[in-house]
Parts: structure tokens; C-alpha cells; sequence
């Protein structure tokens, strides 16, 4: 089978890469010039783990290849893969859907054959339909039909979660979409992978729906942490405890600063926009995107608590910048409020981060870049643990101490153990714990 995923992002490049080794041919198609030279130069311009060697593996057997224009290729392509960012429209929490859209008339003007067009990308409740009703329009003569197919990618874990998903959503409208559908995924229905069919509404949904519980579950879970505080109870037990219970289920319930990243804080804003255009407003959604955006712009105040009520002219050394470990993502990153927030109190900050340095000195001024998790603590007077990288997991403690001028850590992912820290004479703060 032959197919094109129209752009090369993290979600893209993930789905081009696995589809080819799947066996299936794929061109991704990107309009950046810049990305594809890079990607035909063999550079991978996101950091996921496995993506270089997968990318590189199916270049060289001939199943992927990068291109600037869906032409030549779409003439042969049995699906089209929509996999175009759709980012929060400025000013609102609806998603901005002027690529996908273009992207669409583009497919509809250079269809010659029957062809499944696929919206990869998170996009809006109706939007599938929409595509639709623009392709028509563009080029009456196409014979194609729309699917939706969302992804639950993870960053960082993007290429287990495709090649071993829990489930695949598939909306489509038409029996024949579904047959090249199913044909597409056979590697996954060979492992019985389950199979979701359904109307383009429903998969669409589908995946708002799952994004906004998570994002729910994340967020309970962080408030019931400062009630852990108030209480002298301990987040992680009760986490443990709720979540034995099968209905609850463990995963998701760690209790951090607030999420963040490209997905969660996107996709529930527009939701709450779909639902209350819709008049089905979810005020429950409303509150956690609420409750999450004060979380997080209240973690600065909780470090410079943990230094005794003032950070003015103090050095603060910041361990991770990236919303989460294995991934270089800046976006909605909690550091991003948590150190210009210092900085703003008079702080000078230190950091280092594994691979998000990058990305978020474009992002973050005045941040001196350590070049490891020590050399950013040398003589700070407090240290702070944003993201979880498995590399702070096992610091030297008596170093630590030896190279903060005040043995103070505040470890905003309860990393470490409360009476650990203290016995090791750290003035020591977590989340949801004494
Ligand atoms: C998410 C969804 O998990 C994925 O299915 C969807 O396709 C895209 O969005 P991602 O945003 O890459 O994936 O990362 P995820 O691992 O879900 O974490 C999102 C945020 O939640 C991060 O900031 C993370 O730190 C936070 N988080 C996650 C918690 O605070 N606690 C948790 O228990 C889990």
C-alpha cells in the first residue's frame, strides 16, 4: 500500500516512520523546506527516543521518503494522511484549523484515483465533515472519502504507543474507506489489537474525550495532594490505594506541578470552546484547564517559601525545563512560569536539562545553562527538581550538599523520599507529602 502523512512533526514523523516499517510506502510531505533537507540529510529534528534509528531504517529500505510536495506521490496513494499542527487559535481556546484545511483543498485539486483522506491530527468534533464539504467544493470530480484515525501518542513513548496501541479509532463514513483502513493497520489487527469503528463525530471525540480525563484524573490527583498537605496524609499512598481499584486504574494519578505539554492544555481548551458553542457546556473541563493554569503559577511561591519567604538576590538551581522526561518539548512547559516567576522575585537561575536546553533558551532569558545536574547546583542557594529525567533520580546527595550554599531541594515530582532528604539534613519540599 501507498501512502502520504502531510507533515513532519512530532506526531507525523512518528506516524510516516512506523506505517513504513509496517511495510506500508510512505512519503511525509512537509512544506519546510528546512525540515525536510534536514530529514534528507538524515536529521531527525525532534528528539524521541528510537525515531532516528526507525526514520533511518526505512529510508534506507526504500519504504520512507521525504518530499516538499504531495506531487507525484498523492497520483498512486491509496490514503492521505492529515498530520498538520493544529495549535490554539490565538486569543481563544479554539483550534486554529487553517492548515488542516488547507491541506485538504491542496489533496482535493491533485486527486486522480479513489483515495482515503485521514485526519491524523487532534482536530475539533464536525471538522472531518468540513473536510468534506471543502474537497467537494475544491474539485466536485474527486472520489475520495474522509476518515478520522486520532492518535494517543505520548512523547517520549510515541513509538510504543503506535506499534502497541491499546486501541485504534478508525470514523469513517463508508465500508471501502474502512476495508483501506484495516488494511493500513493489518500488523496491529494480526496482535488483535481492538478495533474502534465508528461515525467521523465519535472518533473525533473519542479522542477530546481521552485527552480531557487524563488531564481530569492528573488534576484531582493534584488537588487532593494539597489536601495530603493540610492533612498529614501522603499523595503517593493515596494514589497507590486508589488506584488498586481496577474502576480507577494506576496510571495518571502522580501528583506534580500541573501538566503541561502539546496536548493536554490544547486539547481540553478546545473542548471546552467545542462544547460551549455546541450549548453542552462542560464545566468540569472549564475548571481543571482553570485549576491547572493556577497550579502551575503557584509553584514559584512554593520555592520561594522552601528559601524562607524571599529568593531577592539568591541563585536557584532548576533540574529539567521539558513538560516531561524523554522528550526536548518546551510547550506549556511549567518552567516557563515557574523561573521567570523567580527571576521576577530577584532570583538568578541556574538550569540544566538533558536535551530540552535547546529549545527553551529560545524561550527563557537571563537562564544560565549548566552542563550537568551538578555543575547547575554549584553554589545555588536552593535547588528545585521541575521534571522528572531519570538522570536526578539518583543524585549524590552528600555532593549536593557540598555544592549548594544552603542544603535546600524542592522536588516538584517527588522524586525522593520526605524522611530520606531530612536525614540526610535537606530542607526538603515535595507535593502532597510533610
Ligand atoms: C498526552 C496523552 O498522554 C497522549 O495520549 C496524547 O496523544 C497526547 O497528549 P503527552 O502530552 O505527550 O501525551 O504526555 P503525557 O505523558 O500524557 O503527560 C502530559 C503532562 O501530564 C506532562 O506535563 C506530565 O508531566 C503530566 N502528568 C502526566 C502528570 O503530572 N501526572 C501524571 O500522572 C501523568
Amino acid at each position: 500500500m501507498k501512502i502520504i502523512v502531510l507533515g513532519a512533526g512530532y506526531v507525523g514523523l512518528v506516524s510516516a516512520a512506523c506505517f513504513a516499517e509496517f511495510g506500508v510506502h510512505v512519503v511525509c510531505v512537509d512544506q519546510s523546506e528546512e525540515k525536510i533537507a534536514a530529514l534528507l540529510r538524515g536529521e531527525i529534528p525532534i528528539f524521541e527516543p528510537g525515531l532516528d534509528d526507525l526514520v533511518k531504517r526505512n529510508v534506507q529500505n526504500g519504504n520512507l521518503s521525504f518530499s516538499t510536495s504531495m506531487v507525484p506521490a498523492i497520483k498512486e496513494a491509496d490514503a492521505v494522511f492529515i498530520a498538520v499542527g493544529t495549535p490554539t487559535r490565538r486569543g481563544g481556546g479554539h483550534a486554529d484549523l487553517s492548515y488542516v484545511y488547507a491541506a485538504a483543498k491542496e489533496i482535493a485539486q491533485n486527486l486522480s484515483r479513489y483515495t482515503v483522506v485521514v485526519t491524523k491530527s487532534t482536530v475539533p468534533v464536525g471538522t472531518g465533515r468540513e473536510i468534506m464539504r471543502l474537497m467537494r467544493e475544491a474539485n466536485p470530480k474527486a472520489e475520495f472519502d474522509v476518515c478520522s484515525n486520532p492518535e494517543f501518542l505520548r512523547e517520549g513513548s510515541a513509538i510504543g504507543d503506535f506499534m502497541r496501541p491499546d486501541r485504534v479509532v478508525i470514523g469513517c463514513e463508508s465500508e471501502r474507506a474502512a476495508a483501506v483502513m484495516r488494511a493500513l493497520y493489518r500488523p496491529l489487527y494480526l496482535i488483535e489489537t481492538p478495533m474502534v469503528v465508528a461515525n467521523l463525530e465519535t472518533a473525533e471525540l473519542t479522542k477530546y474525550a481521552a485527552n480531557a480525563f487524563l488531564a481530569t484524573k492528573i488534576t484531582f490527583i493534584n488537588e487532593i495532594a494539597d489536601l495530603c498537605e493540610k492533612v498529614g496524609a501522603d499523595v503517593q499512598t493515596v494514589s497507590k490505594g486508589m488506584g488498586l481499584d481496577g474502576r480507577i486504574g494506576r496510571k495518571f494519578l502522580h501528583a506534580g506541578p500541573g501538566y503541561g505539554g502539546s496536548c493536554f492544555p490544547k486539547d481540553t481548551l478546545a473542548l471546552a470552546s467545542t462544547a460551549q458553542d455546541k450549548g453542552a457546556p462542560m464545566r468540569l473541563v472549564e475548571t481543571v484547564i482553570d485549576v491547572n493554569d493556577r497550579r502551575k503559577k503557584s509553584m514559584a511561591a512554593r520555592v520561594i517559601e522552601a528559601c524562607g519567604g524571599s529568593v531577592a538576590g539568591k541563585t536557584i538551581a532548576v533540574l529539567g525545563v521539558t513538560f516531561k522526561p524523554n522528550t526536548d518539548d518546551m510547550r506549556d512547559s511549567v518552567s516557563l512560569d515557574v523561573i521567570p516567576a523567580l527571576q521576577k522575585a530577584g532570583a538568578t537561575i541556574r538550569a540544566y536539562d538533558p536535551e530540552g536546553a535547546k529549545e527553551a533558551a529560545k524561550l527563557l532569558n537571563d537562564v544560565v545553562w549548566g552542563k550537568g545536574a551538578y555543575d547547575a547546583m554549584r553554589g545555588a542557594d536552593a535547588a528545585v527538581i521541575l521534571t522528572e529525567w531519570n538522570e536526578f533520580r539518583a543524585l549524590d546527595l552528600e555532593e549536593v550538599k557540598a555544592l549548594l550554599k544552603t542544603p535546600v531541594l524542592v522536588d516538584l515530582r517527588n522524586i525522593y523520599k520526605p524522611e530520606e532528604m531530612r536525614a540526610a539534613g535537606f530542607t526538603y519540599s515535595s507535593i502532597g507529602r510533610r
